[in-house]
């Protein structure tokens, strides 16, 4: 460990509830496992999930830290037995089952990944979670085709503007869903084919009217409730349909003849309480398929906003509002 110290800042939720709940404590600094590596964190990501989990709807899955942050961006300054991956200094990124937002973070090297060049460590600390997260549901999961019609609700969210933007270089048709003009310009200027403002249109009809009757083929969904048939209704036949959250209600009453009379298909997944070793899969196709699109410029992570370490309450109220476009993040 050599001279990193023994203490470190943290934010914990003290029970649950607003962002008044989160609380800066100490903590000892963790050490590196068998293949794992310390990175002294630079760049916190902020993500729905920690919201969910302050309000204490998420608790850290098994062997998980207590401590809130699921994406971090920092230097290496010690590795584990075993790990070799990343030189000591090195600037990294990486996806954590919990423990970013502090100064020091442990991480499976093969959860970790090298920072394209041209972007800054803010931008860095904003894209593992989205990016992992798309990869294994609308490519993986989802098996989204070029050519084919992408739906994704919630556009603007950090996992929307950063489905749409990947969609798009892959070659798909995106149509968005968002909650305000303001963010629906966002959605096309991140390069959607069409913005639904879902306030004011009703997003089958117009994902009918711009698929000629046909429907989308994937459609990736955080919202749940009543969305849940209206997606069935929007699906193209032999859809796929990627449930990644219910922001609405996830019990609902649904006529399921229009799954089996189209074919549909209805999955979903989590990806926090995966192993190191699924992650490094996603891994290791990001760093292949996107990390050159990272280093062209060809897809970036939307900042909508950075907040320091010590105003991470600001940082959950900034996301509670709702107000947000894209990523929020906190600096240390
Ligand atoms: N399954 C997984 O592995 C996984 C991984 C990461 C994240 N997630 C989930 O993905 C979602 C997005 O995460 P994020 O960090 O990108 O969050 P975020 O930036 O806060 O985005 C949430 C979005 O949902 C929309 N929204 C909120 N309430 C809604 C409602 N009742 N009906 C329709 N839309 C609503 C909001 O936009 P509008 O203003 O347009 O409504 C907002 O853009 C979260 O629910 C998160 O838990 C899942």
């Amino acid at each position: 460990m050599g001279q990193n110290p023994e203490m470190m800042r943290a934010v914990v939720a003290e029970g649950s509830g607003g962002p008044e709940v989160l609380r800066v404590v100490q903590r000892p600094v963790p050490r590196p496992g068998v293949g794992e590596i310390l990175v002294r964190v630079k760049v916190a990501g902020v993500n729905r999930p920690d919201v969910i989990q302050r309000q204490g709807g998420y608790p850290p899955p098994p062997g998980a830290s207590d401590i809130l942050g699921l994406e971090i961006a920092g230097e290496v300054v010690a590795a584990g037995p075993s790990a070799g991956r990343f030189s000591i200094g090195q600037p990294v990124m990486a996806l954590v089952p919990g423990g970013g937002y502090a100064d020091y973070a442990v991480v499976h090297e093969h959860n970790a990944l090298p920072i394209p060049p041209g972007l800054s460590l803010e931008e860095a600390g904003a894209i593992p979670e989205t990016y992992f997260t798309v990869w294994t549901n609308v490519f993986d999961r989802g098996r989204l085709q070029a050519g084919e019609t992408f739906l994704v609700h919630g556009g603007t969210s950090g996992i929307g503007t950063t489905a749409i933007q990947l969609a798009k270089a892959f070659g798909a048709k995106v149509i968005a869903t968002a909650g305000s003009k303001e963010k629906c310009e966002a959605c096309l200027r991140l390069g959607a084919d069409v913005a639904v403002n879902y306030r004011q249109e009703d997003f089958v009809a117009a994902t009918k009217e711009a698929t000629v009757g046909r429907g989308a083929d994937l459609i990736l969904d955080m919202v749940g409730g009543d969305y849940i048939p209206r997606n069935y209704d929007a699906a193209a036949q032999d859809g796929r349909i990627v449930q990644i959250a219910f922001l609405q209600s996830p019990k609902v009453e649904v006529d399921f003849r229009r799954l089996m009379v189209k074919r549909l298909t209805h999955t979903g997944s989590t990806l926090r309480p995966r192993s190191p070793a699924e992650k490094a899969v996603i891994a290791r196709a990001l760093e292949d398929k996107v990390w050159p699109l990272l280093a062209q410029g060809r897809c970036r992570p939307v900042m909508d906003s950075t907040f320091a370490f010590e105003d991470v309450a600001k940082a959950h109220a900034r996301m509670d509002g709702g107000e947000h476009i894209g990523k929020i993040v906190l600096t240390l």
